[in-house]
């Protein structure tokens, strides 16, 4: 019964679509268990390049067939834009797509409140997609799911009271005008006829996989440090990135899942807010971007850059079960003559135990660094493990050693061409 699962060990963009549509080929189903359309995955199919926010990332091979499971907030918009851009591109998704009917839906009035919280002084720096206010209303149990899509009157009833709520929120609280219940009504009951062909009882579906063995890839959004219960909390999104997500999120067994392998830079990078230890505001985080072209894949935003925090993925790795790891943009360093790994956080002359998830105690610590030589090398074009310089296998060694996991993959560029496979 494999379910090898597939997580952003860092905080997120590590190259997960990359990674995952790579592993399809040797696999039959690639399911993301969580997150919505803040997620950006990028694939490189020859010359085209597509970004993926709801739809899986095996969708570029033919035989595999893509599961969006209970666990994602869909926004029927942002899906419909997305099968119209494959469409175009003459991706045929034709019964390779289905789509939980236990899902929640990302509605307009969740955006609106995702973007007014944004200007408040605690805000998060969210994508605006909408995903907060959606998981609010989900564990408010006052959600609308997919299921809901397939009924008018259900649809309608449920958005009138929802909307009712809202409007008090809005009116009354943030000060801004109501909206227009028909419209949003009209809106979303249009979305019935669209998504039909897609709905169904994905983890029935997956389950009939598992009973036939089938290869199945539960593909993560975001990353760990980004989990609201494991991450940088509440500088986080609203879901559970970590790979016990995949479990709920897909409705699978934890005794289904054979493998956990994490994604990460050879360097770190984050969106938006919050704490990021070995985060560089020099020169060098300058290079770092430029060279690694890290600017977000949803939102366009610049990414914060800075050196690989080993002390944060052995924490990572403890909280999801990594045992494999795939590091990702190494070539992005070719340049540099020498390269910092943190390898702990000291507080008060004391170096921590673990990474703290205490923002107050991650504020005041000072990442403790050790220095690796560059390889001045392009590492573009290689393909094994004995090309790379020797500093650069250095480097890979040591963050697999500080980390605890074991080195399974190296990318040295965005195309699929451009991968170590290690073992
Ligand atoms: P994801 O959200 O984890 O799927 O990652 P993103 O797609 O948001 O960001 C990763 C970016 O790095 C994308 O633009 C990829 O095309 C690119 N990329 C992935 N692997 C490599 C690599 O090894 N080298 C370089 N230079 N770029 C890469
Ligand atoms: P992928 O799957 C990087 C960040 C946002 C913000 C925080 C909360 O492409 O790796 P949200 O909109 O989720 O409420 O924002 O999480 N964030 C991401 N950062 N990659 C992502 O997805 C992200 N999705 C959300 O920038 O800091
Ligand atoms: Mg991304």
């Amino acid at each position: 019964m494999p379910v090898d699962v597939i997580v952003g060990a860092q905080w997120g963009d590590e190259g997960k679509g990359k990674v995952v549509d790579l592993l399809s080929e040797h696999a039959d189903i690639v399911a993301r268990y969580q997150g919505g359309a803040n997620a950006g995955h990028t694939v490189c199919i020859g010359e085209k390049q597509f970004v993926l926010h709801l739809i899986p990332s095996g969708i570029f091979h033919e035989h595999i067939t893509c599961v969006i499971g209970n666990g994602v907030v869909v926004d029927p918009t942002a899906l419909m834009d997305e099968i119209a851009q494959l469409a175009e591109a003459g991706v045929n998704i034709t019964g390779r797509l289905l789509i939980s009917h236990n899902a929640h839906l990302i509605m307009p009035y969740h955006k609106q409140l995702d973007a007014i919280r944004e200007q408040t002084p605690n805000r998060i720096g969210t994508t605006g997609r909408g995903i907060g206010p959606s998981y609010i209303d989900k564990f408010m149990r006052i959600g609308i799911r997919i299921v809901d899509l397939l009924d008018r009157d259900v649809l309608a009833r449920k958005i009138k009271v929802n909307i009712a709520e809202k409007n008090q929120l809005l009116t009354k609280v943030y000060g801004k005008t109501q909206i227009d219940v028909d419209q949003i009504i009209n809106e979303y009951q249009e979305f019935d006829q669209r998504i039909d062909e897609y709905v169904t009882d994905t983890a029935l579906f997956l389950h009939g996989a598992l009973k036939e063995n089938k290869r199945i890839i539960a593909e993560g959004a975001q990353g760990a440090l980004l989990d609201v219960d494991h991450g940088t909390y509440p500088f986080v999104t609203s879901s559970n990135p970590t790979s016990g997500g995949a479990c709920t999120g897909l409705g699978i067994p934890p005794t289904a899942v054979r493998s956990v392998a994490g994604i990460t830079k050879a360097y770190c990078t984050r969106v938006g807010n919050g704490p990021f230890p070995t985060e560089l505001h020099d020169a060098t985080g300058e290079k770092i971007r430029t060279v690694g072209n890290e600017f977000g894949a949803t939102t366009g935003r610049p990414r914060r850059c800075g050196w690989f925090d080993a002390f944060a993925l052995r924490y990572s790795a403890m909280v999801n079960g990594i045992e494999n790891i795939a590091v990702t943009k190494l070539d992005v360093l070719d340049a540099f003559e020498e390269i910092n790994v943190c390898t702990g956080y000291e507080f008060a002359g004391r170096r921590l135990k673990t990474f703290p998830t205490d923002l107050a105690l991650l504020d005041r610590i000072t990442p403790v660094y050790e220095r690796f030589e560059g390889w001045n090398t392009p590492l573009s074009s290689m393909t094994s493990l004995d090309q790379l310089p020797s500093s650069a296998r250095t480097y890979l060694e040591a963050l697999a050693e500080l980390t605890g996991t074991r080195l399974w993959l190296i990318s040295v560029g965005p195309r699929r061409s451009q991968t170590i496979v290690v073992e």
